[in-house]
């Protein structure tokens, strides 16, 4: 396996990304993890260290163990990974002073080529994407220059006696065209056959289930959402019934999910699996309450308690299972400390596990959203289960702006079921990110065979995505549009009004509390 060395690049899991679509496995460790002693319980068979904000330069930045460049592994530094290896192995680096670049730059080669650059050069130059301040101002010992660019003379680096690689630039984004080239035949010489696969994964990570775990009980929250089923399978398959799935029915579920989930968890899988029907309780403390915040705190925090409740039930689990994803890492990582600003209190389970003093179980904290997917069709999870998109934790509260009524949360559950129902059958299912109803505290007046209506009034909500992070509506024909309107006024007793929300994310968000 591969080891990445994260100094804090925007971009490392890109790094990832790529080795992964090359069917090499490799795991990113922040460079503060990686003592001497991990490296030599790690055993990589080669190592990247990745670019980052800091400058060596400036005293205490960070580096990897010098014993990763005496390890007798390929290793290639990137950007700030590039630096970091020329000024550790006696070479120099200089702060800027008009030689920064940030953007497109092209680099161009040397006579002799090597065989990192097998594929590369075909046109005279390369485009590739440049992001540093400072810059190597002598290479070190035993390096040789094999490419250039204007304001890098040591974009392409290399001490082929050591296989030591360093390039100035990010061949891991997409403005870099020809960069997976590279990784390529940078696996390729560090001896990868690119044999790891989904069926590897799985096993290797039934292995370290049961090795973390032993023969202790673990207990899941399992909200139907992919990530949670995928882990709660995955589990149960390394240690049968000595877990627990926890699921918590709050009410707030759309049309036929709870029963969807019990019966495929507890029949399919058959796994032990706690039916929590707290639907009176939540329903009756968001009674008369408005304020979105106010509605996620009373969520949030109801949540909790039912589950400990329930995982109480269990007995003696000292584990808790949670299908936490890369992104998820990363962002926690990155903006950890930092003074962002709550635009929503997001829920989840955070703050149990001390409260309980249980340990946590990640399986699934090395993969990106598409490899989980991979991973669940790998188990035997039906399709239509994994495509699925996701769902809210709050569910359908944070869908009813205002006030929640048993009376709104029937209707939108309807106008809901119509709408994604229309999207299925149009084909569009797999297009959008995240498609629902919102249904709107205000009643409309219309006008129905020859009465008056005065009902509530809808909007439907479809947007693309990659991450949620950021998104915009997805344009759908007005056919569908009037189509769709169309149903959901003749099907759903209690809509009258139908619209379109067209905002992106931002200035918008994608759930409408
Ligand atoms: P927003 O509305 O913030 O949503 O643009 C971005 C994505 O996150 C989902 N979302 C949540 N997921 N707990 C969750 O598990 C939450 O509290 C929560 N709030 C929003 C939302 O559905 C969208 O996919």
């Amino acid at each position: 396996r591969l080891l990445i060395i994260d100094f804090g690049s925007q971009v490392t899991q890109l790094i990832a990304r790529r080795l992964r679509e090359l069917d090499v496995y490799c795991e990113i460790h922040p460079f503060q993890n990686v003592t001497s002693a991990f490296l030599q319980e790690f055993a990589p068979k080669a190592v990247i260290l990745s670019g980052g904000p800091a400058s060596v330069i400036d005293e205490g930045s960070p580096r990897p163990p010098s014993e990763v460049f005496e390890l007798g592994v390929p290793v290639l530094g990137i950007c700030y990974g590039q630096q970091v290896m020329m000024h550790m192995l006696g070479g120099k680096v200089e702060r800027g002073h008009g030689t920064a670049e940030f953007g497109r730059a092209y680099v161009t080669p040397e006579e002799q080529r090597i065989d990192l650059l097998k594929g590369w050069f075909l046109e005279e130059r390369e485009q590739v994407w440049m992001s540093h301040g400072d810059h190597v101002s002598a290479i070190a010992p035993g390096f040789e220059v094999y490419g250039t660019s204007p304001n890098a003379p040591f974009a392409i680096t290399a001490d082929l006696d050591r296989n030591f690689f360093a390039v100035q630039f990010h061949p891991e984004v997409h403005h870099t065209p020809n960069g997976k080239t590279l990784y390529q035949n940078f696996v390729e010489l560090a001896g990868f056959t690119g044999d790891w696969t989904m069926g590897a994964y799985r096993e290797e990570a039934i292995r370290k289930i049961r090795a973390q775990v032993g023969d202790a009980k673990v207990i899941c929250g399992l909200s139907g959402g992919v990530d949670s089923s995928v882990a709660a399978v995955l589990i149960h398959e390394a240690i049968g019934d000595q877990l627990t799935c926890v699921f918590v029915d709050h009410g707030l579920l759309r049309q036929g999910e709870a029963e969807e989930v019990v019966t495929m968890f507890r029949d399919h899988y058959n796994m032990p699996l706690i039916h929590a029907d707290e639907q009176e309780l939540f329903l009756g403390a968001l009674e008369g309450e408005s304020d979105p915040e106010t509605k996620r705190k009373t969520i949030g925090k109801l949540f909790i308690d039912v589950f400990q409740k329930h995982a109480g039930e269990v007995g003696g689990a000292k584990f808790l299972a949670q299908g936490t994803l890369y992104p998820d890492v990363i962002e926690s990582v990155s903006f950890s400390g930092g003074p962002s600003v709550t635009i929503k209190s997001h829920h989840n389970v955070g703050g149990l596990p001390e409260k309980m003093g249980l340990k946590l179980v990640e399986p699934l904290r090395e993969l990106f959203k598409d490899e989980v997917r991979a991973l669940g069709r790998e188990l035997g999870l039906p399709d239509s289960f994994i495509g699925r998109h996701p769902f809210p934790g709050p569910g359908l509260a944070i869908r009813c702006p205002g006030e929640i009524t048993r009376e709104k949360l029937d209707i939108l559950r309807k106008a809901d079921a119509v709408y994604i129902d229309q999207i299925r059958r149009h084909g569009l299912y797999d297009e959008i990110w995240q498609a629902f109803v919102a249904i709107l505290p205000v009643r409309t007046v219309g006008v129905m065979g020859d009465g008056r209506t005065y009902d509530f009034a809808c909007a439907l909500r479809a947007v693309t995505s990659v991450d949620g992070m950021t998104a915009d509506y997805y344009p759908f024909s007005h056919d569908f549009l009037g189509e769709t309107a169309t149903r959901i006024i003749n099907e759903v007793p209690g809509i009258n009004r139908v619209t379109y929300d067209i905002t992106s994310k931002p200035p918008g968000t994608i759930e409408w509390e």
